[in-house]
């Protein structure tokens, strides 16, 4: 890669080429510049670089092991990394006994697998351009989890506004709820969330455990983790302004009662990844993106809009150092796969009317008159469950019906 000094050489920065590695996905050459020359004066021609090496894309960092600077280029031929052998290596076996929710990150430039704890993060944040990876990324920290927790001790809530990309996980015993693709109810889940968490605070308290990994050793019942998964919540906030409130409070305050968000948005705009959303999520992944704006608005920092798609990703860590990683894929099947041990024979529990008017109130929202909320608590029924009780009712007064014809017949 003479290429690269010759043309650092152009531009005024001396130094060698020290080493040259693949990774799964990118080349990445290390550049021991000399002595005196500063980082800055050689990101500031990234793009004049990029431009003479007749390369689709250059991100530039520095080394966290020595003082050389990582160029790194798509490779051409990227590998695709494969979700089931990551899952599967004695690192992630490793992790998966080390951390309380671990969570599959992604592969780093040199292809060393990068896991982290959820209950540290202790939510997550993620971002991306239509196309960049989100919904696999979703899947791979979803299913991550489910290969290190049983049904018993984690349960998913999953939110799905496109309607498609989580049908794969209905009938799950890992369901807190069918997967709920309606804005309407997704917005009440939120805010039955905000409540779950203040009832646990209140078991908590009574048992005097600070959290519920204490809790659930003590022995005095056993709560799961819930993991609030929503892929696409701009239109949420969009309609809702309670919205944004019941994810603060449950990003700020849910982290000891084992309740933990991950939301993804195609939307960086900074009226859906707000500041004070930001400030409550300090863990994110920002997907290929389509400006250095838009990169800024999720990662605090530019660079996301360098990045080559197809899982390609810079990952925030809730200390603040930033790694780029590559996510690993799997088909439909592969997911259905590792779902199978855990098919459901019934569904999950739907949150009933009842649970939803309490958070309705909790939102100071009119209160319905009790005939709607009949008719609205009947139009919520399944089908089967309607015809189940009008044939009850006939079964009643059918029964009443003979008594009185009996009695009246015996007075006579
Ligand atoms: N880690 C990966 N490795 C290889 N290819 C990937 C990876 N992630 C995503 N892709 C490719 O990119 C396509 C789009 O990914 P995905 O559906 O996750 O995007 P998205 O960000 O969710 O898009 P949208 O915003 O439209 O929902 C995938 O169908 C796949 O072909
Ligand atoms: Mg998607």
């Amino acid at each position: 890669m003479q290429k690269l000094a010759d043309t650092l050489k152009n531009y005024g920065i001396n130094g060698e080429i020290t080493n040259q590695t693949d990774g799964p996905v990118l080349k990445i050459i290390e550049f021991t510049p000399k002595a005196g020359t500063k980082l800055k004066n050689i990101t500031a021609i990234t793009e004049d670089i990029r431009r003479e090496m007749a390369v689709s894309s250059l991100r530039i960092e520095a080394s966290s092991e020595n003082n050389s600077i990582l160029f790194q280029i798509p490779k051409g031929n990227a590998d695709i990394i494969d979700f089931n052998e990551q899952i599967t290596t004695t690192n992630f076996e490793k992790a998966k006994s080390k951390y309380e929710l671990p969570i599959y990150i992604g592969s780093d430039i040199k292809g060393e697998l990068v896991v982290a704890d959820l209950t540290k993060m202790p939510h997550l944040l993620v971002g991306g351009t239509t196309g960049s990876g989100k919904s696999v990324g979703l899947n791979s920290f979803i299913l991550s989890l489910i290969s290190a927790k049983k049904p018993s001790e984690l349960k998913f809530v999953l939110i799905d506004p496109k309607k498609i990309e989580f049908s794969i996980y209905n009938n799950q015993k890992y369901l807190y709820h069918p997967v709920i693709t309606e804005t309407e109810e997704a917005i009440d889940m939120l805010s039955h969330l905000a409540q779950e968490m203040d009832r646990r605070y209140e078991i908590l308290a009574e048992s005097m455990c600070k959290n519920i990994t204490d809790y659930n050793l003590k022995g005095e019942g056993h709560l799961p983790y819930i993991v609030c998964v929503i892929d696409e919540f701009a239109d949420l906030i969009a309609t809702d302004k309670n919205v944004e409130k019941d994810v603060i409070r449950l990003a700020q305050k849910a982290r000891a009662s084992g309740i933990h968000l991950i939301l993804a948005t195609q939307r960086p705009s900074v009226d859906v990844v707000t500041g004070v959303l930001k400030a409550n999520f300090p863990t994110r992944i920002s997907f290929k993106v389509a400006s250095s704006a838009d990169s800024r608005t999720i990662l605090d920092s530019q660079g996301a809009e360098d990045l080559i798609g197809r899982g390609d990703a810079l990952y925030l860590a809730s200390n603040g150092e930033l790694k780029r990683i590559h996510g690993a894929y799997m088909t439909d099947n592969d997911i259905k796969e590792i779902l199978k041990p855990y098919q459901s024979p019934t569904k999950a529990r739907k949150i009933t009317t009842k649970e939803k008017e309490t958070n309705t109130k909790t939102k100071e929202k009119k209160k319905d008159s009790w005939f709607k909320r009949i008719v609205k608590a009947w139009s919520d029924l399944r089908a089967k469950d309607r015809k189940m009780i009008i044939n009850a009712i006939k079964g009643i007064f059918k029964f009443l019906f003979t008594i009185i014809i009996n009695n009246s017949s015996k007075k006579k």
